[in-house]
């Protein structure tokens, strides 16, 4: 059983018991959580919430700024929807760009699949619109956003959690180059009781771009303890780098996420926000909605650098929804 089958198994498991359910593994990953006269399935990251609609809505990246942007007081990022038969107007757009763009396919992905950063030259704006087009044929360049990366998760309008997710980074031994620290994190990550991570720190594109930035290379050999930053799309970072900052969310950034979520009408959703600072209103900081998740990963919620074991696990919570939800 691979890694992430066996991480999630356990968080039912555990979750079911401590909301006082009985839960039942019946195949294909699908268990079954009981309690009293109620049920529900899980299936690894999915519950039973939210439509297929709501998901295929918030999963396309263009809309949801184009829905964003009827939001008062909002400014989303300058982008622009395009197909490789347009690569000439994604160039345009990026010679009229003061910074670097970011390439992603439009929809219908996540864990930062083809997304592409430090775009700032045609060669790169091509070699990055090949990669995304693979996942989708529809493209997104836009300006890349100075800031962390966050992850907000709302259950029916509440935030439940937060978290800021750092760029992945491997730290010098002395002896093994990017590449091999890269490959030793991996099967660490995968291999050990605990996950640190459910994905694999892989080289790409986007890790080519990062390295090249700090004028780098994958067969660079970091310094003993010298830490370096491989990729600015934070998707595979591990528990080291996830850090819980839910008190400290700006309540304007709050009642801004719950806006969009009412207005795509999702009841779980991860909402990725990037800003300098989440203490701050995002108009403050010149940050913004990078997509709004549903089915969203629940796992960001648990491999954490200071897990907090006085907190209600966001599972419980979702649990505890469902069944109220079943019971009115
Ligand atoms: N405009 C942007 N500016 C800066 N970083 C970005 C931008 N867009 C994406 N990223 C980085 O790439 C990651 C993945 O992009 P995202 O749009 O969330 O795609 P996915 O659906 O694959 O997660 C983000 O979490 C963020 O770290
Ligand atoms: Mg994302």
């Amino acid at each position: 059983m691979g890694s992430s089958k066996r991480f999630y198994r356990d968080l039912w498991r555990e979750s079911a018991s401590r909301i006082g359910a009985k839960i039942e593994e019946i195949g294909s990953d699908f268990q079954c959580i009981t309690r009293n006269d109620l049920h529900t399935f899980v299936q690894m990251d999915k519950v039973m919430l939210d439509s297929n609609l709501t998901l295929r809505l918030a999963g396309n990246k263009p809309l949801t700024h184009q829905l964003l942007e009827t939001i008062e007081g909002y400014r989303a990022p300058r982008y622009l929807e395009f197909r490789f038969s347009q690569l000439d107007d994604a160039l345009k757009f990026l010679s009229d760009s003061t910074q670097a763009c970011v390439v992603k396919p439009a929809s219908g992905t996540g864990g930062g699949s083809g997304v592409t950063t430090g775009i700032d030259s045609k060669q790169k704006l091509i070699n990055a619109t090949i990669l995304a087009r693979k996942f989708c044929s529809n493209i997104v360049i836009e300006e890349e956003v100075k800031g962390h990366s966050y992850r907000l998760l709302f259950l029916n309008s509440d935030l439940i959690h937060a978290v800021r997710r750092d760029p992945p980074e491997v730290r010098g031994d002395g002896r093994s180059s990017i590449k091999q620290l890269m490959e030793i994190e991996t099967s660490n990550r995968l291999t050990g009781n605990t996950p640190r991570a459910l994905s694999p720190l892989l080289i790409d594109m986007e890790c080519k771009n990062t390295l090249n930035a700090q004028n780098l290379s994958p067969n660079y050999v970091p310094k003993k303890d010298e830490s370096i930053k491989v990729k600015q799309v934070v998707n595979q970072n591990c528990s080291r780098e996830s850090h819980s900052v839910t008190d400290q969310v700006h309540p304007e950034t709050i009642t801004l996420a719950q806006n969009i979520i009412r207005i795509m009408g999702c009841e779980l959703a991860g909402i990725d926000i990037i800003t300098t600072d989440i203490g701050q209103p995002l108009h403050a900081t010149g940050g913004i909605i990078g997509e709004v998740n549903t089915t969203p990963g629940l796992h960001h919620h648990y491999l954490l650098a200071d897990k907090s074991p006085h907190e209600q696990g966001v599972c419980e919570t979702i649990l505890e929804y469902i069944f109220k939800k079943k019971r009115s």
